[in-house]
């Protein structure tokens, strides 16, 4: 974000708080609740959305170092091995042994290695992905070829410090994954320097939507968030954009932002006086806040069930050494609580909506004009998904 988009997001909103508005959608939207629940509606994200659309899958900087890895339970029942090669480069490999297919490493676990050996065999891979030792591989296997053997590596693109990947193994990450505006936030955040401080992953019982839906509307901050953000935000107020593609960038203006008006433009802070938000879904959620940057991972596993994971940015130490201060590490895990605490009141939230859905308590739900973002979500996932009208009726 370029300082005159800043200004101007800043003007917008205080002129909706001058106004007493927010930003409408022309009417409400009503959704039948199929969407949610249905195992055909699963799997018709899984086609056209998760295998062939690219995801976001991380920044760079959670395997920072040459030989630096990371196992995650993906999408489809995929789990990947995110690795930084010795030429520096990031790659993404399928966590599968190319003898019997056994995981190299435990989803979840991270750290650095030069090899990555098969726990059965010991069929051992560089982190180039090659195959690089097979015990009396000539012996047993002397018609393959071991050049032949290396992981299965997914398209990557990393894009001002954000990795991006394409499940298809035939489809590349276009150079415009994200619009010019993503790309420009991420660099607005910093990406590339941000290190991570603490991650944490759980699996919720609950619609990936009905999660990404809860981090794209202010009206619940007052009730949901009472104690928490209520005291801090300027309740029911926010202002998004997008551009064509899935990818948005939210405003949720803070107290402080009333200010603006008896300070000088320069002196205007975005970051003081807004959280940021920047989404792909389901996997791309980086929420900027004043010392951080929240990543929040949403991987769909089944209509009913999401895998999360927290990430937490923050900035390198400030006295330039590797570890962060006692007071730093004070802020930072402070912070890293805090947002796990408000995150656990909407997915408190999250799971009770998806029981009530699939129960058929209720057959659809309503979005408010001052939800319009939830009405771009839709219609974006409608496009993204190649339904344009009667969608039940299409996929039934
Ligand atoms: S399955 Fe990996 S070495 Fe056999
Ligand atoms: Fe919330």
């Amino acid at each position: 974000m370029d300082r005159k988009t800043e200004i101007r997001l800043i003007k917008e909103v205080l002129a909706l708080k001058d106004k007493g508005e927010t930003q409408y959608h022309e009417s409400t939207q009503t959704h039948p609740i199929e969407r949610y629940v249905s195992d055909d509606w699963f799997k018709l994200e899984k086609e056209r959305l998760f295998l062939n659309k690219p995801m976001f899958l991380g920044v760079a900087n959670e395997v920072p170092n040459v030989g630096d890895y990371q196992a995650v339970e993906w999408i489809n029942g995929l789990s990947l091995l995110m690795v930084r090669g010795a030429d520096n480069q990031i790659r993404v490999f399928a966590n599968a042994c190319r003898h019997r297919s056994a995981r190299l490493v435990e989803n979840g676990q991270s750290g650095c290695k030069k090899r990555f050996s098969c726990p059965y065999h010991a069929w051992t891979y560089n982190t180039e992905g090659e195959l690089v030792g097979a015990p009396e591989f000539e012996s047993g296997f002397s018609d393959l070829d071991k050049k032949k053997l290396g992981l299965v590596e997914f398209n990557t693109r990393v894009v001002n410090g954000a990795v991006f990947i394409h499940l298809n193994p035939d489809e590349q990450v276009p150079e415009n994954v994200v619009s010019p505006e993503t790309a420009s936030g991420f660099k607005y955040l910093d990406l590339e320097k941000q290190r991570v401080y603490k991650r944490r992953s759980y699996i919720l019982k609950s619609n990936w939507k009905i999660l990404s839906e809860g981090g794209i509307e202010a009206y619940h901050y007052n009730v949901a968030h009472r104690n928490t953000l209520a005291p801090f935000f300027l309740g029911n107020l926010s202002t998004w954009e997008s551009w064509g593609g899935r990818d948005m960038r939210m405003i949720l203006p803070k107290k402080p932002m009333l200010e603006a008006k008896n300070m000088p433009e320069e002196q205007w802070d975005m970051r003081q006086f807004a959280n940021v938000f920047y989404t792909m879904a389901p996997t791309m959620a980086l929420l900027a806040q004043p010392d951080n940057i929240s990543i929040i991972k949403m991987v769909p596993l089944s209509p009913g069930e999401t895998r999360l994971e927290e990430v937490l940015l923050v900035d390198a130490p400030k006295d330039g050494s590797d570890d962060w201060s006692e007071d730093e590490l004070k802020m930072h895990e402070t912070n890293y609580n805090l947002v796990h605490k408000i995150l656990s009141e909407d997915w408190v939230l999250g799971e009770t909506i998806q029981a009530n859905m699939e129960s058929g308590a209720v057959k659809e739900i309503h979005f408010g004009r001052f939800e319009s973002a939830l009405t771009w979500f839709h219609d974006q996932y409608e496009k993204e998904l190649g339904l344009t009208d009667n969608k039940v009726a299409k996929i039934g």
